[in-house]
């Protein structure tokens, strides 16, 4: 059985962190702690000046290199900005964390079909296309370590947001059995299950304040779980949280409570 790794010891290689580009985002309080920890950075992300916005900071303030793609990872693959900026260069560490989700967040089928293949395309197809290309280049190598950022709506579902919780599905079960399968490669799976986080400015201020954790607290909690089990829950709040909802209600009155908590932070009628 291969030694469990932490993320210092890719300290001087390289992680790719994609869905980097928000100040707030994070994509980028997880690039903000791997150069922390001397890891160089390859951003990805659709938001180009953005992304040039952050890898100038990350430059500033820590003695690591930081290259950036450009690129829309809703695309097919291979996806030649993240290639162009590997360059021949072996990433370590891989965390897939971007996401792509209708700001009105309508009903599902409100919703237009086309954009629930979007959003297939790169919640789950862009997640499978990344994890494709990096995780047999790591197994080859026998050592890396794949970040997979789904959500507690993955395990729930989320009426309001069912087919990005479809979508966080796909993200969890995939990152599971993924696990299992490398376990002993040296190659290293953790599958995040996030809660509330303060991301996305205004958009989910009507959520109860003690549900949300800030992303840069979040962070450490995830890469400390790193090579010691398939999940992570970060942050007390959202265990509970989960607790309740999986173990002690049944499906149809989780079902009916998250409902009702969907709706009334993303201010529906219901
Ligand atoms: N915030 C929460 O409460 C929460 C809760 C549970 C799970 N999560 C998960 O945590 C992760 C980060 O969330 P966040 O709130 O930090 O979101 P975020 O700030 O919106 O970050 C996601 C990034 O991905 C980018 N992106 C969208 N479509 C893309 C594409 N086709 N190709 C490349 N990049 C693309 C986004 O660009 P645009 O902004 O232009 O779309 C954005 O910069 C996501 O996987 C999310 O599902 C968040």
């Amino acid at each position: 059985m291969a030694k469990r790794s932490k993320i210092s010891d890719y300290a001087g290689g390289w992680a790719l962190v994609t869905g980097a580009a928000r100040e707030h985002g994070l994509g980028y309080a997880f690039a903000h702690r791997l150069a922390a920890e001397g890891l160089n950075l390859i951003l990805v992300d659709v938001l180009d000046e953005d992304l040039g916005r952050r890898a100038n900071e990350l430059r500033n303030q820590f003695d690591v290199e930081v290259r950036t793609a450009t690129c829309d990872l809703g695309e097919s693959a291979p996806y030649a900005p993240i290639e162009d900026a590997i360059d021949g260069i072996e990433v370590d560490a891989l965390v897939c964390n971007h996401m792509f989700t209708p700001p009105d967040t309508p009903p599902i089928l409100d919703m237009p079909l086309e954009t629930h293949s979007r959003m297939i395309d790169i919640n789950a197809r862009g997640y499978t296309n990344l994890i494709h290309r990096f995780g047999t280049a790591m197994r080859d190598r026998g050592r890396g370590a794949i970040i997979i950022v789904s959500s507690g709506v993955g395990l729930t579902s989320g009426p309001y947001t069912g087919a990005y919780a479809a979508n966080k599905a796909f993200q969890l079960m995939f990152g599971q059995a993924l696990w299992y399968e490398l376990r002993g490669t040296g190659v290293d799976v953790l599958v995040m299950i996030a809660g509330l986080m303060n991301t996305q400015g205004d958009a989910l201020s009507k959520y109860p304040r003690w549900l949300m954790a800030e992303p840069a607290a979040v962070v450490p909690e995830v890469l400390a779980a790193l090579g010691r089990k398939p999940t992570v829950v970060p942050g007390f709040a959202s265990r509970a949280f989960l607790f309740v909802q999986t173990r002690l209600m049944s499906r149809q009155l989780a079902l009916t409570s998250i409902g009702r908590f969907m709706a009334s932070g993303l201010g529906k009628n219901d």
